[in-house]
């Protein structure tokens, strides 16, 4: 079922200086901020030849970030994204293992603009995982 990996995503409490970090001290290719008011933070991509890495922020008052930035308060690794094929099989699928989608179960469309879920990180070993369905059925 499961895909490549889309990305890994840190939570940050100062985008800017997180991206200076990526840029300066670990030489990495970082693209500019993007402000997604829809979901509640500000996003930055680290281009990786592999995979990428993406920097949230908070955005607005009630980010889906800002309790986790609250316990971790110099950040942290915030979830995962796999690619699948067909994003309701697998939502179909790890509802019939017993596994919890996070919200209403319905795909939403993510920060790249193509639908995605969330997994409850109680079931996955702590780690909050995004599934992303990359290309169009
Ligand atoms: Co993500």
């Amino acid at each position: 079922m499961l895909g490549r990996l889309n990305h890994v995503a840190l939570a940050v409490p100062d985008l800017a200086a997180a991206a200076e970090t990526y840029r300066a001290t670990l030489g990495a290719r970082v693209t500019a901020p993007q402000a997604l008011p829809e979901h509640g933070v500000t996003v930055v991509f680290i281009e990786l030849p592999n995979t990428k890495i993406e920097l949230l922020e908070p955005l607005g008052d009630d980010s889906p970030i800002a309790a986790f930035l609250a316990k971790n308060p110099s950040g942290g690794m915030h979830h995962v994204c796999y690619e699948v094929d067909d994003i309701l099989a697998a939502r179909d699928h790890l509802k019939a293992t017993g596994a919890r989608v996070l919200g209403d179960g319905e795909p939403k469309i993510g920060a790249h603009g193509k639908p995605v879920l969330f997994l409850h990180p109680k079931d996955f070993m702590g780690t909050l995982v995004e599934l992303e369905q990359v290309r169009a059925r």
